[in-house]
């Protein structure tokens, strides 16, 4: 079956990036909103039997940025679904390697929604043949998918990056004891032996503040703090003072979503970190690690 990969207007880099290593046709799209605030999406084609029959792998993070948010990168998501299946094509396949509402998979107070699980939902329910997503907050919500869905480990590419920068005695920090797999796989990835300090976060579940308290391990220890999400970087700024207070020498934070919401940089340098690294999940300045080879690998 012949393939085409649809870039969407949030994975404009990875989108052709995969579309590159896979070796398939790129298309981009079109997208406007009208006066009344609805979205507009538009696949850049002329001749509908270009998607016909094929096999269509449409590209498309759904995190927040400057110029959008994710409540219209996944209406986007979904209209460019309909889009494709409408012009008949024979196979549909979504990567999205950040996907919104995650972080909404439990109830804290009665009267919540458990949006996460209804996002997988809503995508399954638009006919799709296969979901891709990258170290997403939840995992465990994609059993809502019928169709086959994939949760692609960032880690070993996030530590080649820091295996490159030479460092000779790191340790990795987890912000959160709900990141501590992720933390020590990703630990395990720079080297057998490099050892794991978790601090304990508790967050407010009405004010949504963070506490963190506890002394580390980490005097002239070159640190790398580790968690899936920065998005104002609250978490990583109070993981970095605990880490400054224990001595570290430097300090590296990594995430595979590198958000960077409202003043999240500046608190994150200010708290005292050298680099804020993230994976093109996330189109921005932090995108130093991409996700492309290892997408298609997935997809070939
Ligand atoms: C939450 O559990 C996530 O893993 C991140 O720690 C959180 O989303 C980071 O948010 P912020 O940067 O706003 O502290």
């Amino acid at each position: 079956m012949e393939k085409i990969v649809i870039v969407g207007p949030a994975s404009q880099i990875l989108g052709v990036k995969i579309a590159k290593e896979l070796g398939f046709e790129s298309i981009n799209t079109e997208i406007k909103k009208f006066p009344d605030g609805e979205n507009y999406v538009r696949i850049n084609i002329e001749d509908e039997t270009i998607v016909a029959g094929k096999e269509v792998i449409i590209v498309q993070s759904t995190g927040p940025s400057a110029n959008s948010d994710q409540n219209a990168r996944l209406i986007e998501l979904f209209m460019m679904i309909d889009s494709v299946k409408r012009m008949g094509a024979e196979k549909i396949i979504v990567v999205a390697p950040y996907l919104a509402y995650a972080r909404q998979d439990k109830i804290f107070r009665p009267g919540e929604s458990q949006f996460g699980n209804a996002i997988i939902q809503l995508i399954n329910a638009l006919g799709i043949d296969e979901l891709y997503v990258v170290d997403i907050h939840a995992p465990s919500i994609l059993k809502d998918c019928s169709c086959k869905a994939i949760n692609i480990d960032s880690m070993k590419l996030l530590a080649d990056y820091i295996k490159l920068k030479g460092m000779k005695d790191i340790v990795v920090v987890s912000p959160d004891k709900g990141a501590i797999e992720r933390a020590g796989a990703f630990a395990k990835h720079i080297g057998e032996n490099v050892p794991v300090e978790i601090i304990e976060k508790e967050r407010d579940k009405i004010t949504g503040n963070i506490k963190m308290e506890g002394s580390l391990n980490l005097k002239d220890k070159d640190v790398v703090i580790s968690d899936d999400i920065i998005s104002t970087g609250g978490t990583m700024a109070s993981a970095i003072k605990l880490a400054k207070d224990s001595g570290a020498k430097s300090i590296s934070v990594v995430a595979t979503h590198a958000l960077l919401l409202q003043q999240a940089k500046y608190r994150i340098i200010k708290a005292g970190a050298d680099e804020i690294i993230g994976t093109d999940s996330i189109d921005n300045e932090a995108s130093k690690v991409s996700l492309a080879k290892t997408i298609a690998d997935y997809l070939k």
